[in-house]
C-alpha cells in the first residue's frame, strides 16, 4: 500500500499484545471506507493504542471509559483517555488528550483518528472534539469507530462536522 503524504508506516510503533489486535477480532461490519493508505497494520496499531489508553481512563462519574488515538504526519500514534472531574464540566475527552499528546510530541497534522468505547451504538467524538480534530485535520480525514467487540464504522471528519470552520478561515 502506498503511504499518505508524510506518513511512514514503517515508523508506526509495534502493536502491543492483547485481545482484539488480530485481524480476526476486528472484522469489518461492512462500513469500512478508509483510504488505501490506511493499511491493516496501521489501523490495528491505532486500535491497540486506543484500547490500552481506555484502560487508563478516569471515569468514576459516567463509568464510560473511552480511548482514542491519533495518527500524525510522522506516522506516530498518540493515545488519550477521558479524564473526568468532580467538577463535571472540567472533564476532558479522550480525543482531547490524544490531540494534546500529539502537539506535545511535535505533530501538527492528524492523518486518522480512532475512538473506542463500550457501547453497541457508534461511539462518535462529541461536538467539541470534532472541532478540536478539525484544527489539525481535513474533511477527508478518516475517523474510525470501534467497541471492544470490533469495528463499528469509519466516517470522515466532513461527515461528522460538515461546513466546518477552520484555520483556513483565518489565513
Ligand atoms: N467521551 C469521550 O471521551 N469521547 C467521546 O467521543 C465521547 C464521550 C467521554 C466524556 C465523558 O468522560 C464520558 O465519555 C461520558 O460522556
Amino acid at each position: 500500500m502506498s503511504a499518505a503524504p508524510g506518513h511512514s508506516p514503517a515508523r508506526s510503533p509495534d502493536i502491543p499484545q492483547g485481545e482484539a489486535t488480530s485481524l480476526s477480532a476486528v472484522t469489518d461490519p461492512g462500513q469500512w471506507q478508509a483510504p488505501a493508505w490506511l493499511d491493516d497494520r496501521t489501523r490495528l496499531a491505532l486500535l491497540a493504542a486506543a484500547q490500552a489508553a481506555r484502560v487508563q481512563a478516569h471515569a468514576p462519574y459516567s463509568r464510560f471509559a473511552v480511548g482514542a488515538a491519533v495518527l500524525d504526519e510522522h506516522g506516530q500514534i498518540h493515545p488519550g483517555c477521558n479524564v473526568e472531574n468532580a467538577a463535571y464540566p472540567q472533564g476532558v475527552c479522550a480525543e482531547a488528550g490524544a490531540i494534546s499528546a500529539m502537539v506535545l510530541a511535535g505533530g501538527r497534522r492528524i492523518r486518522a483518528v480512532l475512538v473506542v468505547g463500550d457501547a453497541p451504538s457508534w461511539v462518535t467524538p462529541c461536538g467539541g472534539c470534532r472541532q478540536k480534530i478539525r484544527e489539525f485535520a481535513t474533511g477527508d480525514t478518516p475517523v474510525l469507530l470501534a467497541n471492544p467487540q470490533g469495528w463499528q464504522a469509519t466516517l470522515t471528519l466532513e461527515q461528522l462536522l460538515p461546513h466546518s470552520f477552520g484555520p483556513d478561515h483565518l489565513a
